[in-house]
């Protein structure tokens, strides 16, 4: 591979299946010009500052990787050659010890095990082994992504270390907690307004309502965690610190120091202890004083008092049991129940409904739009949207 300008850097920006169109649409939002979107992952061209800024403010990502090489082998002994000839200066140190995920289809080289013991070869602190799934699973390793189809391989290195949608805020979970980037690719599609109310009735451990409230007050995602750019030999302190500045001043802006014009974000579920770690977790990321949390069954849900004096439409957003029975009724009732409910009571809102069963959502009655089809750990959920009458 000729050398590129380090300012130049292709990359794929990986996320939730599903979730690639949004995706798309941060990184424009960022100036960059996403190329390609497969399942699961997005290209694009960044910058050293954009790539910086991506892994700081992309809510719906799960990292981002730096392609280092690309080439086509067949045999190990070429293998061995193209791994000797790749510069690794600009992110991993010489006495680094990488890990390597390594996957292979429809490759004369198909053994992952077998290829990435030849990449770990090339770093002497690894031992000769690299293998993730051979207990190199641990994130203080950084991270090189292999990826070979049709005996063309892609060698990447990871920018971005744990997982961008792990923001460092939960530790208390309850059910089924969803990811964080899913949590904010819901509310991006459902077009909610950071200034609007928001009320999820079904809140479990508070995910959807936590990022909410950090969008509304200006916390870039990756706020208070570890970035594994900061370790490389490439590393731009002065470049972080101006992407940092632009983060500052978007917080400021969405300050309000009184309280007042504030949001009102309102999270409920039936089960108190699910309310306990929703609320810990509120905590924890610094926005508890933004969500008001109560334990009350959907029956009695209620659109925050005022909500409707003029500001934007509020959105009910919510995540309901997929599975089993629930409170001795059956998920029939309580999806009739919340559709009931949501007609009733807050007329003119938006409404969001994440589910597995879309035989099961028809009990909503409210005549919702798809608006996400997502992979969910190999489980297709359905993000379905829609106006309630005014
Ligand atoms: C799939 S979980 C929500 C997970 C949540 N989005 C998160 O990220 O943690 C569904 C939640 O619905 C709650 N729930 C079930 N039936 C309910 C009802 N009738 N009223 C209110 N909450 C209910 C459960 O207690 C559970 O916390």
């Amino acid at each position: 591979m000729g050398r590129r300008r380090v300012s130049d850097h292709p990359c794929l920006v990986v996320c939730p299946p599903g979730l690639e169109a949004r995706v798309a649409e941060e990184l424009v939002a960022l100036g960059a010009r996403p190329e390609r979107t497969g399942r699961g992952g997005v290209s694009v061209g960044l910058t050293t500052r954009r790539l910086y800024a991506a892994n700081l403010f992309q809510r719906c990502a799960t990292r981002i990787l730096v392609r280092a090489d690309r080439f086509t082998v067949r045999t190990f002994a070429d293998l061995e050659r193209r791994i000797a000839a790749i510069d690794w200066s600009p992110w991993l140190p010489a006495d680094a010890a990488p890990r390597f995920r390594v996957t292979t289809r429809h490759s004369k080289l198909w053994h992952g095990g077998a290829v990435a013991e030849r990449f770990a070869a090339a770093f002497p602190e690894t031992g000769g082994k690299g293998f993730e799934e051979g207990g190199m699973g641990d994130v203080a390793h950084p991270l090189v992504v292999v990826r070979g189809v049709d005996d063309r391989f892609t060698v990447s290195v990871d920018s971005s270390g744990a997982p961008l949608h792990e923001r460092g805020w939960r530790q208390a979970t309850a059910k089924a907690p969803l990811r964080e980037s899913v949590a904010a690719g819901l509310l991006a599609s459902a077009g909610w307004d950071p200034s609007a109310p928001l009320v999820d009735p079904m809140c479990g451990s508070g995910t959807i309502a936590i990022e909410a409230a950090l969008l509304a007050a200006g916390v870039p995602a990756a706020a208070d965690r570890h970035l594994a750019l900061w370790d490389w030999p490439s590393f731009e302190p002065g470049t972080w610190a101006s992407v940092g500045a632009d983060a500052a001043r978007l917080r400021e802006a969405a300050a309000v120091p009184d309280g007042s014009g504030m949001p009102r974000i309102v999270a409920t579920d039936r089960d108190a202890g699910a309310i306990e770690a929703a609320r810990a977790n509120a905590e924890r990321a610094g926005v508890a004083d933004r969500i008001e949390f109560r334990v009350a069954p959907v029956a009695v849900l209620e659109p925050p008092p005022g909500a409707g004096g003029g500001e934007p439409a509020g959105l009910v957003a919510t995540n309901p049991p997929w599975g089993g029975r629930v409170g001795g009724g059956d998920l029939r009732n309580l999806y009739a129940t919340l559709g009931r409910v949501a007609a009733e009571r807050f007329p003119g809102w938006g409404i969001g409904v994440l589910v597995a069963d879309r035989d099961l959502a028809r009990q909503v009655r409210l005549g919702l739009d798809e608006r996400l089809h997502l992979d969910l750990g190999g489980r297709s959920a359905h993000w379905l949207v829609g106006r309630l009458p005014a």
